[in-house]
């Protein structure tokens, strides 16, 4: 009974599994690349996923596409999980019309959009597209349009998720950008708004598309990505290691995770990681490490703006988000581009419920004509604004440098900062003694017979009264000048404290970052 409908449905599943045919899979494998279908069963756990929209095909008839008829329409989409939460995920398939995205294909796409919010679970997109499918022209763009006001609906719902592995052409660069996070695969990820014929045409530049906008040059240099993978395994791992960190949507709490780590545990040796000159540099993720579950750290933009650092780690089983200055990298300096960086990790920290801790040394922001003419008075506010912002409970340790407006940038209490430590090796000043001297002492230090002997005496007696945490512990700037070899279980009873923190923003329609 049934018998002909039934094989009528296995026929069409059949061929909506096929992809744009074995040819083209071919192709795609040649490539190094894998098809939409094997890069989701990589992401998911195993058979979890269901595909919605499977037998959407386009209603196009210009330039003959409707000799053109795929099943999918270019992009796969569906549910499944990931550690076992519910995530949605959409893959472009360059197998079918080279991953263009048709009318439909856009509709697919913002139908899963709608489910992911409504359900309250991330959404994961998965790259590898010519882009806007030249032969339905506005009905493309207007597909992408509506993407877009999807991205900004879910933007602080639902985490957005990334990984680009193929070509990102055009306009269409801007979806994943409008993401949470975006994953890079060297040698396969391309992003780039106008492509090196158009560099060419329009500029006389020769560049490779690797160095246009692959997964390097978009981890280092522009901050597009947040991660470079090594391969398509690599990116999918990252995913899910990104996904355990955080919540599924801004009413949740991010997952404990209950290590065997000793919430009490002390590390000596943690001083010792500080220079006693304070103009050398060191490593300040070998602090963080020292302190957080396990010295487990998943850092973001790894590659980008390395005078500051951000990414997830755990503190007795809570996800925390870590913000620090880096003085491996001009000198822990702050500047157009770490300011970006720590704002948007911030920002997002902020609206996933995740507490932010802060680790700071710095001797300020970058001076220069090249940061001030690029705008470091824009760009550096905005990181005020995001702790400002910021409701979640924040803690703040001060370990080396902390001056003038870097002092007050990173997490200081009056950015609305909840617990502020200090290290006995701070130096909470507005600036370094030699520069304050420079400044305070012009006029004695030009009359003096021996300027160089005068110097040395006040900078020694500026150091002495204020290059250190006690000025601002005097006053409450700090709440606690601390052993550091307590860090760790300092920072757990603070997170404790506050665990029920709550505070809120005013009711307003938004605030209006400088951006
Ligand atoms: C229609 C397209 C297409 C497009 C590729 N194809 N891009 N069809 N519209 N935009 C088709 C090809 O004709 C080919 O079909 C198949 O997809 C595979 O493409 P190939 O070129 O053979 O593959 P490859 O050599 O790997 O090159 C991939 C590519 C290249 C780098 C993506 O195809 C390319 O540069 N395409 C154009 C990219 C682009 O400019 N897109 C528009 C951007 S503007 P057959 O049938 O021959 O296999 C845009 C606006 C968005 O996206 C605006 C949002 C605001």
């Amino acid at each position: 009974m049934h018998s002909d409908k039934i094989e009528k449905f296995l026929e069409k599943q059949k061929t909506a599994l096929a992809a744009g045919g074995q040819d083209r899979i071919i192709a795609q494998h040649e490539k190094g690349k894998l098809t939409a279908r094997e890069r989701i069963s990589l992401l998911l756990d195993e058979g979890s996923f269901t595909e919605i929209d499977a037998l959407v095909t386009h209603h196009y008839y210009e330039y003959d596409m409707q000799k053109k008829k795929f099943f999918t329409d270019g992009v796969v989409t569906g549910y499944g999980t990931v550690a076992g939460r519910q995530v949605f995920v959409f893959a472009y398939d360059f197998t079918v019309l080279g991953g263009t995205l048709s009318q439909m294909g856009a509709k697919k796409i913002t139908k899963l959009m709608d489910h992911a919010v409504r359900t309250g679970c991330p959404i994961i997109g998965i790259i590898d597209s010519g882009g806007a499918r030249i032969q339905e022209g506005i009905l493309s763009l207007d597909g992408f349009a509506d993407i877009f006001y999807h991205n900004e609906l879910a933007s602080g719902v639902v985490p957005q998720i990334t990984a680009s592995i193929g070509p990102s052409a055009g306009g269409a660069v801007y979806s994943p950008a409008m993401t949470d996070f975006v994953i890079m695969v060297e040698k396969a990820g391309t992003m780039y708004v106008t492509g090196p014929e158009v560099v060419k045409t329009v500029l006389g530049e020769e560049v490779s598309f690797e160095d246009l906008g692959g997964a390097m040059t978009h981890g280092t240099k522009s901050g597009v990505a947040h991660f470079v993978a090594k391969n398509e395994y690599d990116c999918f791992d990252k995913i899910k290691t990104l996904l355990s960190y955080i919540p599924s949507n801004n009413a949740q709490e991010p997952l404990v995770v209950q290590t065997d780590d000793d919430p009490n545990r002390m590390d000596h040796n943690l001083i010792n990681k500080i220079p006693e000159n304070s103009l050398q540099p060191y490593d300040m993720k070998e602090i963080i490490i020292s302190v957080v579950d396990n010295r487990t750290f998943f850092e973001v933009h790894e590659l980008f703006a390395q005078n500051v650092i951000v990414g997830f780690a755990r503190l007795n089983g809570k996800t925390v988000g870590i913000v620090a200055n880096q003085p491996l990298y001009l000198a822990g300096a702050l500047d157009i581009d770490s300011s970006n960086k720590a704002s948007r990790f911030i920002r997002f920290c902020d609206a996933f419920n995740i507490p932010i801790i802060t680790f700071v040394d710095t001797p300020g922001y970058m001076p220069g004509t090249n940061q001030e003419h690029n705008g470091i008075i824009r760009h550096g506010s905005k990181l005020l604004y995001a702790y400002c912002e910021a409701t979640v409970p924040k803690i703040t340790l001060v370990v080396g440098k902390a001056y003038g407006g870097a002092y007050i940038a990173m997490g200081s209490k009056n950015l609305r900062t909840d617990i502020n430590y200090a290290w006995p090796t701070a130096q909470i000043a507005v600036l370094g003694s030699e520069a304050a001297v420079k400044i305070m002492n012009k006029k004695d230090l030009d009359a003096a017979k021996n300027p160089e002997e005068l110097k040395k005496q006040l900078t020694a007696e500026f150091n002495e009264k204020f290059a250190n945490p006690y000025v601002a512990a005097s006053n409450g700037s700090v709440d606690a000048v601390i052993d550091p070899a307590q860090t760790r279980p300092m920072l757990i009873k603070a997170l404790e404290m506050l665990a029920n923190k709550r505070d809120k923003q005013l009711p307003r329609k938004h605030g209006n970052i400088n951006l």
